[in-house]
């Protein structure tokens, strides 16, 4: 779907993520979203706390997942996903500490394979999740999951791209400074959402958006394999959407 601005198009999935956690409410039932880190999903998260602040939307029955962290990370640095999204989203709504998930880039590298399984362990042992938002690099790759990750790819440890590491040095102060590893959600982690959201705004991200909707489905652009998917939305600025 293609809207002028990156705030409409934020609206209209926040509204509909606001719905899905009070109907689950009403049912006493916990909802499970999957959450993104990068500037795409910022908007998002600033409407979701105005709906919060201004209109009492509650998030004790939310659990949540985040898709990926650097390895290694401490949560505390700048670059962390972490504290981005502390400082986002869960500083400023009412979700309750015990029900946040984002993968551990402190662990030592023998307990990762470990973590991992138990993280995708822990969202089937949730029914799944309900929804999923996600970004989209320049390499294709959502999560983590560059160029070479397979459709039934689990959580697991993973390489970046150059791309991927040039794209995020001026977080680091430098490309040498980027962590050449990540923890992320795997593609088959990401496929088993019942709905999937990426957001994808500006003219950076029209020729990646071009291949991920027009091409070919394949493991050297990752995103593709959301072709694959029943309920998927790709939500586009006129920027994003330029080359389609
Ligand atoms: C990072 C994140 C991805 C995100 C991508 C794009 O690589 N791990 O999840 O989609 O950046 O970031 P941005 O939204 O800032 O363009």
């Amino acid at each position: 779907a293609i809207y002028p601005t990156a705030s409409e198009a934020v609206k209209i999935v926040a509204k509909e993520v606001a719905n899905l956690i009070t109907s689950k409410a009403q049912k006493g039932e916990m909802c499970v979203l999957g959450l993104a880190t990068g500037s795409s999903p910022i908007p998002f998260y600033k409407e979701l706390v105005r709906m919060h602040k201004e209109e009492g939307l509650s998030f004790k029955n939310v659990v949540t997942f985040n898709l990926d962290e650097y390895y290694p990370m401490e949560p505390t640095a700048k670059q962390s996903y972490v504290r981005f999204m502390n400082e986002n989203l869960f500083d400023h709504i009412d979700i309750l500490p015990e029900n946040v998930n984002i993968p551990d880039g402190t662990l030592p590298v023998d307990k990762v394979t470990d973590f991992c399984k138990k993280y995708d362990a822990k969202i089937d042992s949730y029914g799944g999740l309900d929804l999923q938002v996600l970004g989209i690099g320049r390499t294709g790759h959502i999560g983590f999951n560059e160029p070479g990750s397979l459709l039934n790819s689990p959580t697991r440890m993973v390489s970046l791209d150059p791309l991927t590491r040039f794209d995020a040095a001026s977080d680091f102060g430098g490309e040498e400074n980027v962590p050449r590893k990540a923890i992320t959600m795997g593609v088959a982690s990401i496929m088993k959402a019942k709905r999937i959201v990426l957001f994808a705004w500006g003219d950076a991200k029209a020729e990646i958006i071009r291949k991920a909707v027009e091409g070919p489905v394949s493991e050297q652009i990752p995103t593709t394999f959301l072709q694959l998917h029943p309920n998927t939305n790709i939500l586009c600025d006129f920027g994003a959407a330029m080359e389609l």
